[in-house]
Formats: structure tokens, sequence, C-alpha cells
């Protein structure tokens, strides 16, 4: 038996791998006790067998993965805000040097930089030359603004909403939330770029084609409203698509219904779109032929009086037009990257804003039992999940 304090090894001669754990000391007498088990000093049990040290050792190494994940999204985030990704999607070979003239960038930072992403796999590394090469399929993710698989908006949400794990932090001690005006103005130009594109590709051409009636209606003129806009982008999609109908965007939040008016105003129909600081929660009544909440109502403070409001403000042949993440309510369910994803973007954000107005706090896995819930307890008829293959988007078509 070593000596307390000794050095000790892990090993598994069969699979070829060693591990220095530390000073584990596992004592018979001496300092510690008969079957103390103890690493750097600290006792961590009384018996060494009940450790699997092959597991230890995997998960040593998925932490690893995290953490490097964690640190990585930080750079995701300079790559993207600096346009470093868009430099380097030409699909050509470069060095650090070549790089650094195509940016104006500092070569000894891109070269650092350029470490990490090619450990990561995002993009290629050629020893001879060092050069680096970014895959085509890699830039559609990263680089490509107008690509249906643009990551940018999530890249640049990581920076703004771990900044934000402070205040979270407290918010775990008193159980009350984080007030969405609390968050910086990145957060929402963030979300905005992350679901710009879905409202680009999908909107239009995948979600509203699986309700025929709907399209005809928006065809002929109707009166829609997109209740928790944000900046308007589904809005104005909506309007540029229609000519016909008149658009209404809703928020609570200032700051989103500005970047909202100056976006239409942009796209050039301001004339039909109007957008309003408004809670969801007062709409107006039997008004609209098509209601539509994109990610809105876990996030919302009192989603039984939204889901109320919009069962009021809606023509008795209207349609309601539900978002909400494909997820599972179940945790067993959501233990895979997804989860992983949105339990955490639910705690740094969707979950902590509603409880900040002493809200109900849904968080982002509400999942479709609680949106049939909600919407059957608000006097809705009809619920209907819409045929649509989306990793992550659920879309239910509600009537009264
Ligand atoms: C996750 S963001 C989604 C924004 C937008 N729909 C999009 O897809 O980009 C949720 C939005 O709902 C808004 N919201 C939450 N509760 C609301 C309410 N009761 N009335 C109006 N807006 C609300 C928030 O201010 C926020 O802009």
């Amino acid at each position: 038996m070593p000596p307390c304090g000794s050095p000790v090894f892990v090993s598994n001669r069969k699979r070829g791998w060693s591990a220095r754990l530390g000073n584990l000391l596992w004592c018979r007498g001496g300092r510690g006790k008969k079957g103390e088990f103890r690493l750097f000093g600290e006792v961590m049990g009384d018996d060494s067998k009940t450790i699997d040290w092959n597991k230890t050792r995997k998960f040593l190494n998925q932490i690893t993965t995290d953490l490097g994940a964690a640190m990585l999204g930080a750079l995701t985030y300079i790559g993207d805000r600096l346009g470093i990704f868009r430099a380097l999607s030409s699909g050509e070979w470069l060095t650090s040097e070549e790089l650094s003239r195509r940016t104006g960038l500092s070569e000894r930072y891109l070269r650092e930089w350029l470490g990490a992403m090619a450990a990561a796999g995002y993009v290629l590394y050629e020893p001879k030359e060092r050069a680096y090469m970014m895959p085509a399929e890699h830039a559609m993710v990263l680089a490509n603004e107008d690509s249906p698989f643009f990551m940018g908006g999530f890249i640049q949400m990581v920076v703004p909403n771990v900044t934000m794990a402070p205040r979270v932090a407290d918010a775990f001690r008193t159980g009350k939330g984080v007030s969405q005006s609390e968050y910086p103005p990145e957060t929402f130009h963030a979300m905005e770029r992350s679901s710009a594109g879905m409202y680009r590709h999908q909107l239009i051409r995948k979600w509203l084609p699986t309700m025929p009636h709907v399209v005809e209606a928006l065809g002929a003129g109707a009166t829609a409203a997109d209740v928790g806009c944000g900046s308007g982008r589904a809005a104005i999609t909506l309007a540029k698509a229609f000519p016909n109908t008149r658009v209404y965007g809703y928020d609570v939040h200032p700051v989103s219904i500005e970047r909202a008016r100056a976006g239409a105003e942009a796209a050039g129909v301001s004339d039909r779109v109007t957008f309003e600081v408004r809670d969801g929660t007062r709409l107006p009544e039997a008004r609209f032929d098509f209601v539509s909440t994109f990610d809105v109502v876990h996030d919302s403070a009192d989603p039984a009086a939204l889901l109320r409001s919009i069962r009021r403000s809606l023509k008795p042949n209207g349609t309601y037009l539900m978002l909400e993440m494909n997820v599972s309510p179940n945790v067993e369910e959501n233990i895979n990257a997804k989860g992983r994803m949105m339990y955490s973007v639910s705690t740094l954000y969707c979950m902590t804003v509603s409880l900040a107005e002493g809200g109900a706090g849904i968080g982002a896995m509400m999942g479709e039992p609680k949106a049939r819930e909600l919407t059957t307890e608000a006097g809705f008829g009809q619920f209907r999940r819409l045929p649509i293959d989306d990793l992550f988007s659920a879309l239910y078509e509600i009537r009264p």
C-alpha cells in the first residue's frame, strides 16, 4: 500500500490507457480511517470499489469537450462578429497571414483562433503549408446569412446570454427572474437573426401551404396579427407575400418594436404593416382572420391570459398558428444535444424573463401537451399539429 498522499494512476491495460488521478489515498490506518478513500487530500467516499474509474475517465473526456465547446462559443462569436467566417467561406486554403491580409485583423490572434477552429473541426488544416480551409458545407452554417442552415444568430446569442449568468445566478437564490429590459440589446439582434431565416425560407413556402384556407384568405385580403412579433421579421414577410392583407405586429418590448418599424420601412411595406407596443393579453376583439405567435407562449408572463386574448381577437372563421419548440416536456426524452441547448437557453432567457414578471415561467421545453391544455382552457375547439418536419420547431393550427 503506497503512503498517504502519493500519486495514483488508474489504468486499463486491455484498452491501453492510464491516467494520473491525483494524490489518491486509500488509507489503511495512518492518517486516514480504515477504508477511507481520498483524492487531493479530500475524503471522496469510504469504499473505492464503488467508483468505476472507467466511467470517471469517460466523463472527464465529456466535460473537456463541453468546456471546450463553451469557450469555443466565444471564439465563434468573434468569428461571426468580425466577419472571419465570411472571409474563410471562399473555399480556398489560406494561411493565417493570408487571412490577416484579407480581414485586416492581427495575424497572431487569427493563428490562435484558427487553431481552435481546426481542433473543433470547423475548418480543415493542412500542416505542410500551414493552411486552413472551410468546407462549403460548413460555410452554409457559419457564413452564408441567406442559407436555411445559417446559425449565426444563435452564435451571436452565446455571448450576451452567457454574460447574464451572474444575474441569473442571483435569481436562483431569490426564485425571481431577470427582466427582458436588463438584457443587452444584442440579445434581441441575435434573436432576430436566429429566426429571420426561418421566416424567409419556411413561413410562406412550407408552413402556410399546410393550411390552404389561410393562404386563400391572406391572398384575398385579410387582417392578420403577429403577437410577440419581436423585430417584426415574420409580419414583414407576410406583408410582402400578401399585398392585399393588413398586418399588425404587437410586442411588449419597445426596443424590438422600434427595430420592426425600421425593418418595415426598409422593406417598403410600412403602409401595410403596423407595429405597436402592446401586451398580447389585451388584443382588440373579433378583429383578425389570422393570428400567429412564433416562440412566444412559453416566454410570456401569463400564457393563459394571452391565449384567451388571442381566442377573443379572432373572427369566427379565424385561425391561430402557434410555433413552439419541437421538444418533449419530459426530461428523459430530452437527453440529447437539443435538450442540452434548449434547457440552457431556457434557463438563461426564456423561463427567466417570464418569472421576472411574476409569470408562469413555463420555459422553452413546454411541449405539445401543454400547448393543447392551454388552448383548450382558452376556449379553442380545434387543435392540429401541422405535418412539418423540423428539428427545432413544432407548429400547431388552432381554431375556434
Ligand atoms: C423569443 S421572442 C420571439 C420574437 C419573434 N416572434 C421572433 O420569432 O423573432 C418572444 C417575444 O415575445 C414577446 N412577448 C412575450 N410576452 C408577450 C406578451 N404578453 N405580449 C406581447 N409580446 C410578448 C417578447 O417581448 C419577445 O419579443
